[in-house]
């Protein structure tokens, strides 16, 4: 029996209650002009950046982790329950009953069946000699990680799962339904022959599916799948997760591989914070699985190009879903299985260490296939890296240009104004375009990185605008002015805004830029010393331009007057010493 809640009364509960008074009882909230701030309870953080607002009744994150929603959300995530156990607890904490449908759920026949064949063939490979016990036996593979997994054998026969059930009185419908069995005319027959089965387990402990993997490396598929159903959709789960969640939880990362015989096989070894996508991409649901376990996710997929194309996309995924990425790189053989096999839980732990971090492996693909040594290859490779280096934040991003600036041999000038053409230009074929659109840019209708951080940061602590307010001229956008403006005033009157508040005053589509803005932005560490930065990199920003300028001036000048020339020299000299004593970028 399951139960959920009808549309009206979930309804019906959000109106009697409050998300402060929720919110409260777990989190120390103080009020901030029209909301209320604390420390966020879903990361670790050290000034409140949790904002809950009581007239939208709604709680949001803006330190990062990206946590938002209404009070059900929040009881959600607070206490790892799922959507309708939350509505519950709420509806019983503030004495409300709500009316709850109860309805016949016929998924857990389908489980049972699922269980029940998974025994068959854990029986077929354990009790007696066979080929697939035979088979994994050459492969490495133990007794006790054929025990761990439930590995079993599907016979060589076309009705021996068939008969098993038939003699049960299962309907044959289901067993259609699971991919257990096919039919020809009015005959059945076992879909899985002759395979290694692995069955595949949920979190709750259900055998939701089965993936069997042929003997004989001729036939095909490789591995054949259940198919989709209404209990298995392989795009909610990850292989091996049910065995390995709490070594996931323990290690504080989660290692993810392509294949079942990875994540067996790295298990084994004694690598245990593992599990599978199997074989597909990531999905978006399946990194909001990881993430109830861990936030710390390690790709490692196999070495060839699909592998490591499948990690650039996984890449994407998982940072969408907030996570901190790594990726690994197998050196030897060509999966995690291989490597583990060859060299050892040390060997594969020492890949652990020197995975990379996605910046790093996103920064090392888009070489592939350049010769860096030439001034084209260097072009083609800035082309490239411009838009991974646009979605970071100001700190982070100044780092790689430096890394990369000495790494590839291209003056951190050249690397900002290519990250400034691709945050603010489509024209990006145009190769001299970038110059010319620093100014043009600042014209266009968003936020420009530098913009959106600070407005971040002062969302978070409005009191930093008495240290804003001075450098103001830093908002440069037409949307900047104007929030910036308002803020002020706001702050002036009131001593206090919110980003709420804000909002009110912006046209639609302003406050979507907002939001896309400030969704791009990842405040790190203090608000007041990220704003410090910002205030420096601006600063140095202006020196930089006046210095292109006066080297245009200079280019253009008239070689025969010589006063025009000195003073410019004189002054290009100028500014370059007062950006030598600025210290560099920050
Ligand atoms: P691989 O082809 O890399 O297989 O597919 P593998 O894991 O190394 O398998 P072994 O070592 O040869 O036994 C990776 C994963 O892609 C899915 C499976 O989940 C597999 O583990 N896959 C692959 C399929 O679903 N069907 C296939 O035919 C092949
Ligand atoms: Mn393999």
């Amino acid at each position: 029996m399951s139960f959920s809640f009808s549309r009206d009364a979930i309804e019906e509960l959000r109106s009697q209650i409050d998300i402060v008074d929720v919110i409260g009882r777990s989190v120390q909230l103080k009020r901030a002009g029209a909301n209320y701030k604390g420390l966020c309870p879903f990361h670790n953080e050290k000034t409140p950046s949790f904002i809950v607002s009581p007239q939208k009744q709604i709680f949001t994150c803006f330190g990062g982790c990206g946590a938002s929603g209404d009070a059900v959300e929040f009881v959600k995530r607070y206490y790892n329950l799922d959507f309708n156990e939350a509505v519950q607890k709420l509806a019983d904490e503030y004495g409300i009953t709500i009316k709850r449908n109860t309805y016949n759920d016929d998924r857990e026949k389908y489980y049972e069946i699922n269980r029940q064949a998974a025994r068959f063939f854990y029986k077929n490979m354990t009790e007696s000699k066979n080929p697939g016990y035979t088979y994994m036996h050459n492969r490495g593979i133990e007794d006790k990680t054929i025990k761990k997994f439930g590995l079993g054998y599907a016979k060589d026969s076309w009705s021996d799962l068939y008969d098993y059930f038939k003699e049960k009185n299962i309907d044959e419908k289901i067993l259609l339904e699971l991919g257990l069995i096919s039919q020809k005319g009015d005959r059945f027959f076992d879909k899985f022959r002759n395979r290694v089965m692995f069955p595949i387990i949920n979190t709750a402990g259900k055998v939701i599916g089965f993936g069997g993997r042929a003997l004989d490396n001729e036939a095909m598929p490789k591995y054949l799948n259940s198919p989709e159903n209404k209990i298995f959709q392989k795009k909610n789960n990850l292989y091996a997760l049910n065995a390995t969640r709490q070594e996931i939880g323990k290690e504080g990362a989660a290692i993810i591989v392509e294949g079942y015989m990875d994540a067996i096989s790295l298990y084994q070894g004694g690598v245990k914070n593992v599990a599978a996508s199997l074989g597909t991409a990531l999905t978006e649901n399946q990194a909001k699985l990881i993430n109830r376990y861990t936030k710390n996710v390690i790709l490692s997929y196999d070495a060839d190009a699909a592998g490591q194309k499948a990690a650039l996309r996984g890449i994407d995924v998982l940072k969408n879903e907030n996570c901190k990425v790594k990726v690994l790189h197998v050196t030897d053989g060509k999966d995690p299985d291989e490597y583990i096999k060859k060299n050892g839980r040390e060997g594969f732990l020492n890949l652990v260490d020197k995975a990379m971090p996605y910046t790093d492996y996103k920064l090392q693909a888009a070489k592939r296939g350049l010769d860096l040594s030439g001034e084209e290859g260097k072009i083609d490779y800035m082309k490239r890296i411009a838009g991974i280096l646009s979605e970071l934040g100001p700190v982070e991003a100044d780092v790689y240009i430096k890394k990369i600036a000495g790494d590839v041999g291209i003056s951190e000038g050249a690397i900002k104004m290519e990250i400034l053409g691709n945050n603010n230009t489509k024209e990006t074929d145009n190769r001299h375009a970038v110059q010319k659109n620093i100014r043009k840019e600042e014209k266009k209708d968003g936020l420009s990185t530098l913009e959106a951080t600070v407005i971040k940061c002062l969302f978070i602590d409005p009191c930093l605008s008495e240290k804003v307010v001075e450098y103001s001229d830093m908002f440069e956008s037409d949307l900047g002015r104007k929030i910036i403006d308002t803020a002020f005033e706001m702050y002036g009157l009131e001593g206090d805004f919110d980003k709420y508040r804000i909002i009110d005053k912006l046209e639609p589509e302003e406050s979507e830029k907002l939001e896309e803005s400030l969704e791009k932005i990842i405040v790190t560490g203090n608000e007041n010393d990220v704003i410090k930065q910002c205030i420096h990199r601006w600063k140095f920003n202006q020196l930089e331009r006046k210095e292109k300028e006066l080297m245009d001036m200079l280019l253009l000048a008239d070689e025969s007057n010589k006063s025009a020339l000195e003073e410019l020299t004189v002054n290009l000299m100028k500014i370059q010493k007062e950006m030598k004593a600025h210290g560099g970028k920050m």
